[in-house]
């Protein structure tokens, strides 16, 4: 791998993921997917890929013409692999951040910050998952499939998208060796009406241990209410606006039911992966 400047160690505090690094990274390719979403990989230096599934990367983003964003854009990370010396995010251009990521070529050089927040468990009791996601949520689960097929759990992967056409992810979830459903706007199947009876029916089959899910509010309150009628744990990775992304400024809190009481957790620090039936 070529040698990439430009690698900063970052201390974070005790009982917490215990580094992060900023550093270089050099574009590989940048290429849409499909109408809304594209692919950027990056030649990533070692010390940034030691990562886990639903962590995150605050990415530096180049100015798009005219416009100056102010603040690193915080990404999911969809794909990493430490022996390649590669890193990957799929992104849907939806502001200036996005609007200047969609500007980088092959061979550019690119700052990155991370990896951050504490990703998904995997407890050995979870022997069947179902993960649950829509848009860019797919995008958050792509490695949890991954660390799935590792560890040798079954999985069913529900993929929810506004058209068919725009469902991401799924020959790779196939890859993984999921079970792919692909639910949608159009024929009404990604409703949680329509999802409802098919989830119940895997639960009653002895098919579900936990779930997963990403990218959907309404799907987040399904799962919630399935989980807590069956008895049935989980994971989400949380969607939240962020401006330090390391724990300092306060901007990512949000309230979390805990027992009978209601807390304050940062999404960027002690997230962005949370209990399912403690989310709100
Ligand atoms: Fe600053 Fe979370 S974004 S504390």
């Amino acid at each position: 791998m070529t040698h990439l400047p430009n690698v900063i160690s970052v201390p974070v505090p005790q009982g917490l993921r215990p580094r992060c690094c900023e550093a270089t990274c050099r574009v590989v390719s940048n290429t849409p997917v499909n109408g809304e979403y594209r692919l950027l990989t990056l030649e990533a230096p070692t010390e940034v890929l030691d990562c886990q599934p639903g962590q995150f990367f605050q990415l530096l983003c180049p100015a798009p013409l005219g416009e100056q964003p102010f603040l690193r854009r915080p990404m999911s990370i969809y794909g990493y692999d430490k022996a390649a010396g590669r890193l990957e995010f799929l992104y849907k251009v939806t502001g200036a951040g996005t609007r200047g990521l969609a500007t980088l070529d092959a061979g550019d050089a690119f700052n990155v910050l991370g990896p951050l927040g504490q990703g998904f468990s995997m407890p050995d009791a979870w022997q069947h998952l179902m993960l649950v996601a829509r848009g860019v949520g797919l995008a958050t689960l792509a490695p949890l499939a991954r660390m799935a097929q590792e560890k040798g759990r079954k999985m069913t992967a529900i993929c929810s998208a506004r058209r068919p056409e725009l469902a991401m992810s799924v020959a790779l979830f196939e890859s993984y060796g999921a079970e792919v459903v692909v639910v949608h706007d159009q024929d009404g199947s990604s409703t949680p009406e329509a999802l409802r009876p098919f989830i119940e029916a895997r639960i009653e089959a002895g098919q579900v241990n936990a779930f997963y899910t990403c990218g959907s509010s309404r799907l987040l309150r399904l799962l919630q209410d399935l989980g807590a009628r069956h008895d049935i744990p989980g994971e989400i990775a949380m969607e939240q606006q962020m401006a330090c992304g390391l724990g300092m400024c306060q901007a990512c809190v949000r309230s979390f039911r805990v027992g009978e009481r209601v807390i304050q957790r940062r999404v960027c620090r002690e997230g962005p992966v949370f209990s399912i039936s403690e989310a709100m």
